[in-house]
């Protein structure tokens, strides 16, 4: 009965608001959180192919329990995999509550975007944007290393990076996830005033290193992701 009232007057009957939307945004820079670790983890793993393509396979193993079982079991990054979908999929589904998904709401954001020039207000649109972009190219991604996961060596990616010409698949890929969780974490930071401090001075000039702090964590991976790729191409254009 009380939800039916909040549905007609927006309010609850104790005439205080619902603390569902603070919680699912709640959940949702969680989720965020956690797939943002997540991508610094997995870009340093694949960069393993940079010191050697043995390095790379040695790593692969290790997830598929080489430290515990005699022989591979791919079937463990299947269900690794199964775990980042589902954080992922809520994450998503969550992040979809902000997009302006009629033609109304998307030109006052861009209008508003356009008349204030104000920088975060311009991250946001990227963070959208790149968002939507991830909502085919991770899933894709997801389901290729969750039923082929026994592909996942320095030979395996090399088919799939340049004799299937993923290459380009990759090179989008990279960009939204890299400048998507860039973003996100300064957002996060932000918006949760984890390292505001104690006085609005001191707030200003930590965000302004933060935005710093995220321009140079996004090319450092965009850098890094560029090399690995390099290397998987040279390999292939070589074999
Ligand atoms: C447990 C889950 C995941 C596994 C096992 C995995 C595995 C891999 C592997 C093995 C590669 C090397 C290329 C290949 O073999 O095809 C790769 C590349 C890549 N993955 Fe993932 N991935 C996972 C999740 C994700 C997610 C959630 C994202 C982004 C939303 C992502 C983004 C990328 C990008 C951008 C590259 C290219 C990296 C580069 O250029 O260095 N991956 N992934």
């Amino acid at each position: 009965m009380s939800s039916k009232i909040e549905n007609f007057l927006g309010k609850r009957v104790d005439g205080t608001k619902s603390r569902l939307p603070a919680k699912l945004d709640f959940y949702q820079s969680a989720t965020g959180l956690i797939l943002g670790l997540f991508m610094w983890g997995h870009m340093l793993f694949v960069s393993t192919v940079l010191i050697s393509p043995e390095f790379f396979n040695a790593t692969a193993k290790f997830f598929e329990g080489s430290a515990i079982f005699d022989t591979p079991k791919p079937a463990l990054v299947s269900c690794m995999v199964l775990i980042i979908f589902i954080i992922f999929f809520i994450h998503a589904a969550l992040g979809m509550r902000k997009l302006p998904i009629t033609y109304r709401q998307w030109q006052i954001a861009r209008e508003h975007s356009k008349l204030i020039k104000h920088e975060d207000t311009t991250l946001w649109v990227i963070q959208a944007c790149t968002g939507f972009v991830m909502f085919f190219f991770a899933s894709m991604h997801l389901a290729m290393m969750f039923f082929n996961p026994e592909t996942i060596r320095f030979l395996g990616a090399v088919e799939r990076i340049v004799n299937h010409n993923m290459w380009a698949f990759y090179l989008i890929l990279l960009f939204a996830v890299e400048l998507h969780g860039g973003i996100g974490l300064y957002r996060l930071c932000v918006k949760w005033g984890w390292f505001d401090g104690n006085d609005v001075h001191t707030a200003r000039a930590r965000r302004k290193t933060l935005k710093k702090l995220k321009w140079v964590i996004s090319i450092f991976f965009i850098v890094l992701g560029l090399a690995n790729l390099a290397v998987f191409i040279k390999a292939g254009i070589s074999l």
